[in-house]
């Protein structure tokens, strides 16, 4: 290897966080909705690219997770950005996150010639009751599902994420029905409404009663949709979560997972309150330094009311679930993937 390479410390995932705008408006979540001029888009392009570069000089990850608190699809030159990353990593998974309303069948053709990308779409039911904290428009739930269609089509592996809500949690199992009856490589994410300090969004916290529904009509039907969910100690933990309203046992994402804004801070997590170790465009190397010192169990403030997809490498972390069980998430499904998730369990 790289001499270069084995000196540089190991990560799972970089969640770049370049975006912060959105083209939708969903109830539950921080994003901005901002109008971008031609100087803002070019920023953000240049942001992303000397990002990735200052990352890639000083760290090694295994995939990248293209994301941010917005979305990334709404650069017009997204798909560049994602090929000109793909030629200079070629041994790097990709995953692009999305909502899923502005792709069309050309771009998921072009996203399905780059080998190691797979995707996620995030939908909350494939009714527009279900799906109503994210649209209102029937129009756009379609082309939602159509999308989501074209991309099992197109063969990339796709997990969908789905935020649990007063909308959608009693009747969770049409998503999953919806998602069977789709012939493909398709894994359904669901996790909790999220409260974050600058947004108010507890009326959307789903009560006991939906909560039970979720326990008989999910975990009680594991075996008919167990194609399309994670593991089913995923699924307890997350009711666990739920019932409990927050969590009582450790989580090493931060540890495990590298995360950058928009503006270049290095976050301590990308999932959680926006606590920045410092900035990676400053030429200090003490930023990343100070990654490096985080200590696999941490605790700050935001991580008890935080559950997210993540909670699967928490379980693999603390020996509760086999590596071999993770490879039906496409995510994790690479052998350098599940590799680097064993070299960092080696640190806990
Ligand atoms: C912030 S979005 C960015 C990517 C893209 N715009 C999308 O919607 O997929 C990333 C994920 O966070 C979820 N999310 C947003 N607000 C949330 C909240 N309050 N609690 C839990 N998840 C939330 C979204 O549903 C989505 O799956
Ligand atoms: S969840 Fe995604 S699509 Fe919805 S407002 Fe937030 S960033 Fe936009
Ligand atoms: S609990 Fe959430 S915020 Fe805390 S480290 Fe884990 S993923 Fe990040």
């Amino acid at each position: 290897m790289n001499k270069d390479l084995q000196n540089k410390e190991k990560y799972l995932f970089f969640d770049d966080a370049t975006m912060l705008q959105c083209n939708l408006k969903c109830t539950y979540c921080r994003s901005k909705t901002i109008n971008l001029n031609k100087v803002g888009i070019r920023k953000l392009e240049e942001s992303f690219v000397k990002g990735v570069q200052i990352v890639d000089d000083n760290t090694d990850y295994a995939i990248i997770k293209l994301f941010g608190y917005g979305e990334f699809t709404l650069l017009p030159r997204f798909l560049d950005l994602i090929k000109k990353y793909h030629e200079n990593h070629i041994s790097k998974s990709i995953q692009l996150i999305s909502n899923g309303t502005l792709l069309n069948e050309p771009i998921v053709k072009e996203l399905s010639e780059i080998s190691m990308l797979n995707m996620c779409i995030s939908l909350d039911g494939p009714v527009p009751e279900m799906n109503s904290c994210r649209t209102k428009s029937k129009k756009l739930l379609k082309k939602v599902l159509d999308n989501i269609s074209l991309i099992i089509e197109y063969g990339i592996p796709l997990e969908i994420n789905s935020v649990l809500t007063v909308q959608n949690t009693a009747t969770f199992d049409k998503l999953l029905e919806y998602l069977n009856s789709l012939d493909g490589k398709v894994i359904s994410f669901p996790f909790p409404v999220r409260p974050f300090p600058e947004l108010d969004n507890s009326n959307l916290f789903p009560n006991s009663i939906h909560i039970e529904k979720f326990k008989s009509n999910v975990i009680g039907n594991y075996e008919i949709y167990s194609h399309v969910l994670p593991p089913k100690e995923y699924l307890n933990r997350l009711v666990e979560f739920m019932e409990k309203g927050e969590r009582k046992w450790n989580c090493y994402v931060a540890y495990a997972n590298i995360g950058v804004d928009q503006d270049g801070n290095l976050l301590l997590c990308a999932c959680g309150p926006k606590k920045t170790l410092g900035n990676i465009f400053e030429k200090s190397h003490s930023t990343f330094a100070k990654k490096r010192n985080i200590k696999p169990k941490i605790r700050w403030e935001g991580c008890d009311y935080c559950f997210n997809h993540y909670e699967l490498l928490n379980l693999y972390f603390d020996n509760l679930i086999e590596l071999g069980s993770l490879t039906k998430i496409p995510s994790l499904n690479y052998d350098s993937v599940r590799n680097r998730l064993n070299y960092l369990k080696s640190g806990v």
